[in-house]
């Protein structure tokens, strides 16, 4: 597997296989990576002759230095991970330098409104911080496909919004979430959970199926309630929000609709923030 550290390298080799030809996907991630990481990467293996990875953990992303400075990190065994799949990966991975100069500087982005709700609501510049970073490596690798979990639905809205507004030729693949045999939405951040507090976090999931389950017979009001006063009651959860969405402007629905909509929960599990969403309609 080919490793670039810099920009120009990097550049120089994928213009060598495109000049030849080569189809080229890539697949963004900040690294610690896990099996919905990797079905992403399969993806763009079994469609494209190379799969470009990227491993950058973006600083501009985070909303607190500490979030920033304890984000799970092992470059060394994502290396090894990468090496035993395929010879068709090629992995860049920056320094911060390399990518943001010598300031952290963040570029502004108009979302159309995706950013209004949910994460937006909670983290302020994440999603310029997302945007700055994956503009950034999109300029750079200039990839035909782009792989990005449904995981994290919002950041994929917003990520598709930027490729139209931009015109980018680049086009955005929906990969499906990956769980736990238990539930639980594969995530860098499980790291920092105890056995037990990844047994708690599967509460998400149970109430995400719960809105599933019910919206064709509960008001949208009613699942809220029953979600928020349930989860109220076990105390190593915080429920930051759950909200029942309109898939394509994200906008909070309070009437059911039959056109497509999905379920969104953000909570912290003994203080580890985690994020998980599923398709109603
Ligand atoms: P990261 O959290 O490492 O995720 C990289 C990609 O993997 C994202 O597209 C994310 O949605 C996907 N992913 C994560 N967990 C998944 C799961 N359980 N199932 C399926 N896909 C999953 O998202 C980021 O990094 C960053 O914001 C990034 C886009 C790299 C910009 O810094």
């Amino acid at each position: 597997m080919l490793i670039f550290r810099d920009i120009s390298t990097v550049q120089n080799h994928l213009n060598n296989l495109k000049i030849n030809g080569k189809i080229i996907g890539f697949v963004p991630t900040m690294g610690a990576l896990h099996d919905g990481h990797l079905s992403l990467i399969k993806q763009s293996l079994q469609k494209t002759d190379f799969t470009v990875v990227s491993i950058f953990v973006n600083p501009t992303q985070f909303d607190s230095h500490e979030d920033f400075n304890t984000y799970p990190s092992d470059t060394e065994k994502d290396i090894d991970l990468l090496k035993s799949i395929s010879d068709e990966i090629i992995l860049f991975n920056p320094a911060s330098a390399e990518l943001y100069s010598n300031d952290l500087k963040l570029d502004t982005f108009d979302f159309n409104g995706l950013d209004k709700f949910m994460e937006g609501e909670y983290r302020g510049h994440h999603f310029h911080g997302v945007a700055t970073i994956v503009n950034k490596l999109f300029s750079i690798i200039k990839a035909d496909y782009a792989y990005f979990g449904e995981k994290d639905f919002q950041q994929l809205r917003i990520i598709e919004n930027l490729i139209l507004e931009k015109k980018l030729s680049i086009k955005l693949i929906r990969c499906e979430t990956i769980r736990s045999s238990e539930g639980l939405a594969l995530s860098s951040r499980n790291n920092k959970l105890t056995f037990s507090s990844k047994k708690i976090a599967t509460n998400l999931f149970k109430a995400l199926n719960f809105a599933k389950e019910k919206i064709d017979t509960l008001s949208v009001n009613e699942i809220e309630k029953i979600i928020t006063d349930s989860l109220s009651k076990i105390s190593d959860i915080k429920l930051e929000y759950f909200v029942i969405a309109d898939e394509e402007n994200l906008r909070p629905i309070k009437k059911k609709q039959t056109q497509k909509c999905r379920a969104f929960i953000a909570a912290y599990i003994s203080g580890v923030r985690l994020i998980d969403n599923i398709k109603l309609y």
